[in-house]
């Protein structure tokens, strides 16, 4: 078993942004898709509910080996963008030969290179742990999604917390977005839950 995959059971991750990039630097190479991860496929299928529309552009928000636009575009979905800042992982999305645009940035409370209402929807999947996302990024992610367009995201049990629920509440009270969707996917990550949520930006 990779240290990596170890670290991730154990929800023991690094607490550093550069303990972070580190991380998966090293582990994209070898990270092979049929891990028992099966977050992206979840996170595309609630994607492919709220958006018929297959020529949307999608954002694919801390997107890593391009997972996720592998699952999307198995659904039809062909206008995907990503960001993430571990080059290495970057590396492997542009392999793929899916992406159109491909951002090397650090996601959090600063102003990411993408205008205002640039995407139809965005994912976010896998990236809310510990020592990674926090929700204080969510403005600039609500930021660059259309009026009416979904955000979907997912965290494990363990960071759902009252204050997570109450971070979550505030962005509603604040009239940024609505919640749509919630479901408790039973085997997201090695056959652990986690809870997904979609919220539709305002
Ligand atoms: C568990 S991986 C998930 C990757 C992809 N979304 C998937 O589901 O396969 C988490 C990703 O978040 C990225 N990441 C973590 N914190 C970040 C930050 N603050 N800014 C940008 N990327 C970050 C990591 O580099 C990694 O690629």
């Amino acid at each position: 078993m990779s240290a990596q995959i170890r670290l991730c059971k154990e929800r023991n991750f690094p607490q550093t942004e550069e303990g972070i990039k580190q991380f998966y630097d090293e582990w994209a190479p070898t990270l092979p898709e049929e891990e028992g991860y099966t977050g992206p496929r979840w996170a595309a299928a609630t994607m492919a509910k709220l958006l018929t529309n297959k020529d949307a552009e999608i954002m694919d928000m801390a997107c890593g080996t391009g997972l996720v636009a592998h699952e999307l575009t198995k659904l039809g979905f062909k206008n995907i963008d990503g960001v993430d800042f571990s080059t290495e992982s970057l590396k492997l999305s542009k392999e793929r030969g899916i992406y159109r645009r491909l951002i090397c940035a650090h996601i959090g409370t600063n102003k990411l290179d993408i205008q205002d209402n640039s995407y139809d929807g965005l994912i976010l999947c896998g990236a809310l742990v510990s020592g990674h996302l926090y929700l204080d990024c969510m403005p600039q992610l609500i930021r660059i999604v259309k009026p009416g367009g979904p955000i979907i995201f997912d965290v494990d049990a363990e960071f759902k917390d009252g204050k997570f629920e109450a971070d979550l509440d505030e962005l509603v009270r604040k009239g940024l977005w609505v919640k749509e969707a919630y479901e408790l996917i039973p085997d997201f990550v090695f056959n652990e839950p986690a809870h997904q949520y979609a919220y539709k930006v305002l």
